[in-house]
């Protein structure tokens, strides 16, 4: 008999303690042959995947967390980096028992799963990249992330937050959506100064994930904007050529954040149809 499992309609997220004291913040739907677990992007938290959660808890097991800093998961003690962040991943599956997984990234997230992709490929069984690239920052883009840095601890947070917020729709989309830009901007507004200014550095200070693409071997999707001015749509045309057997969407009239919050129908058939 086929059992279909009952979508969940709430994310209830968990703490989980490290040995260092240490709390990372997850929610799992905890049921499903398949785990698909979603990072979430800067500097967001695990609430923006609610959506993607409530349409496919009944097609796998989906596993979101709160990147260390956000949400509520803690900040630490160590110095953010890419390598943390993927390595906080790898503890939370550990604890959960789930050896392999298929992962999907948004922006920075991409940046950690790229990263998981090279130092644990063998816990890998699909990837999904949304709004992303594998390239590191060239030398004007690292100059304007210590800019920002400066800018933040000079009391600028809610100009550099305001600024970057602008960016991250379709110019449509940002002028039709007043709720929904005042809600993405308060949630970024929740951040602290110092995870924004750490996070930045440690994207600045990221590898390049490039060179390691043509040795992928699970099935990989590619998500991105049309006018996704961040991490443009050339960016992701490069991934797929480099990346065998990948298939690239471009999602029309959407921005950076789009396929999250707005153009959910495609972004969930990608998820849908990988975590088969
Ligand atoms: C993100 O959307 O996660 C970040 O803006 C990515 C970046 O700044 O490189």
């Amino acid at each position: 008999m086929i059992t279909r499992k009952q979508p969940v309609t709430m994310m209830y997220s968990k703490a989980l303690i490290k040995p260092d004291g240490e709390v990372l913040n997850y929610s799992d739907t905890s049921s499903g042959n398949e785990v698909l677990v979603l990072i979430h992007g800067y500097p967001f938290d695990q609430s923006i995947w609610k959506e993607q959660v409530i349409a496919l808890s009944d097609q796998a097991r989906i596993i979101t967390y709160d990147v260390r800093g956000y949400g509520s998961s803690s900040k630490g003690k160590e110095r953010f980096s890419i390598d943390l962040f993927a390595d906080d991943i790898i503890f939370l599956l550990d604890s959960l028992q789930v050896s392999k997984f298929i992962v999907c990234g948004l922006s920075m997230g991409g940046y950690i799963a790229l990263n998981l992709v090279k130092r644990y490929p063998e816990r890998i069984k699909g990837l999904v990249l949304y709004d992303t690239q594998c390239y590191a920052d060239n030398a004007i883009g690292k100059a304007k992330r210590y800019e920002n840095i400066e800018l933040i601890r000079k009391g600028g947070k809610q100009k550099y937050l305001e600024d970057m917020c602008k960016i991250l729709f379709s110019p449509a989309t940002f002028q039709k959506n007043d709720v929904v830009i005042k809600q993405t901007l308060d949630l970024m507004m929740k951040a602290d100064n110092e995870v924004l200014m750490q996070t930045l550095e440690a994207m600045a200070e990221r590898e390049e994930s490039c060179s390691n693409l043509s040795s992928i071997k699970f099935p990989t999707m590619i998500l991105c904007g049309e006018y996704d001015v961040l991490t443009p749509p050339e960016k992701s045309e490069f991934m797929q050529q480099q990346i065998p057997g990948s298939v690239l969407h471009i999602i029309e009239n959407s921005g950076h954040l789009g396929i999250c919050f707005f153009f959910l129908a495609a972004g969930n058939k990608t998820l849908f149809r990988i975590s088969r």
